[in-house]
C-alpha cells in the first residue's frame, strides 16, 4: 500500500508532515500579509507621546507583560468585560508588541481612561490599598525615578526608523516632554493610552 512507504520512510514523512502543517500556516500569514486593515493604522491613530514611550519602556523592563495581555478577543465574553475587540491597525506602530497570552491579572488592552491617574498611582505603589485581594506585585520606586530624558529622542528617532511616524520636530522635543518626571507619571500616561480611540469612537 502507498500508505506504508510514507510510514517507513521517515525522512519522506517529515517533508510531508511539513506541508500539511504549512497549510494552517498560510491560511493564516497570507491575508495578513495582503490585506490593509492589517498593516495599516486606523483613522486618528497617533504615535505615542514621547512621555507614553517611555512609559512603555517602564512597562516592559517590569515584565507587567508577563501577567497582562493586551488583546481582547472577539467573543462575546471579552468584549462585554473588557470592550470593543481589538484590531490589528491599533498596533500597528508597536516594536515590540506586547499582545501577550498570559493572564494573571486582566487584560489592558482598553484599560485607558477606566480609572484616574491617582488610581493608577495608588494602584501601582500598593495594589493591596486598592484591591485588597490582589496578587500583583508593587512597584513603589517607580514614583521616585526620574526618566532618563537624555535618552529619550534616541528612542523616538529609533521609532522612526521602524516606520512609525515621527516628525523631527517631535524628536527634538522630546527630551523636554519628558524632563523631571518619573518613571510613575510615564507608566501611568502610557496606561491611560492605552485603547481609548476605539472605545471613544462608540463601536
Ligand atoms: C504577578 C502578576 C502581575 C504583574 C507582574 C503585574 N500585574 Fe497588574 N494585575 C495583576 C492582577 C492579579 C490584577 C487584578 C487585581 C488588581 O486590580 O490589583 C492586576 C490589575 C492591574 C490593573 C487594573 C486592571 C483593571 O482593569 O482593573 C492595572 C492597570 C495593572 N494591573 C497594571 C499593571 C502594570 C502597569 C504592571 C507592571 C508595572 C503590572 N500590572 C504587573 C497581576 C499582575
Amino acid at each position: 500500500m502507498k500508505h506504508d512507504i510514507v510510514e517507513k520512510n521517515v525522512g519522506l514523512m517529515a517533508i510531508l508532515i511539513v506541508i500539511a502543517i504549512s497549510f494552517g500556516g498560510l491560511a493564516e500569514i497570507i491575508p495578513l500579509m495582503v490585506s490593509r486593515t492589517a498593516s495599516e493604522p486606523i483613522e486618528g491613530l497617533q504615535p505615542y507621546t514621547a512621555l507614553q514611550l517611555e512609559g512603555r519602556d517602564v512597562y516592559i523592563r517590569e515584565g507587567c507583560n508577563n501577567c497582562h495581555s493586551q488583546m481582547v478577543r472577539p467573543f462575546r465574553a471579552e468584549t462585554e468585560r473588557y470592550g470593543p475587540y481589538s484590531e490589528a491597525g491599533e498596533t500597528v506602530w508597536n516594536h515590540p508588541h506586547l499582545f501577550g497570552s498570559k493572564r494573571t491579572g486582566p487584560d489592558l488592552a482598553r484599560v485607558g481612561g477606566r480609572y484616574s491617574d491617582d488610581w493608577h498611582r495608588v494602584h501601582l505603589i500598593n495594589p493591596r490599598d486598592l484591591v485588597p485581594e490582589s496578587n500583583m506585585p508593587a512597584y513603589p520606586w517607580l514614583e521616585d525615578a526620574l526618566i532618563d530624558a537624555s535618552a529619550t529622542p534616541a528612542k523616538l528617532s529609533t521609532m522612526q526608523m521602524l516606520g512609525v511616524p515621527y516628525s523631527d520636530a517631535d524628536i527634538a522635543g522630546a527630551q523636554a516632554e519628558v524632563e523631571g518626571k518619573t518613571e510613575l507619571d510615564a507608566l501611568v500616561a502610557y496606561l491611560q493610552n492605552l485603547g481609548v480611540l476605539i472605545k471613544n469612537r462608540g463601536q
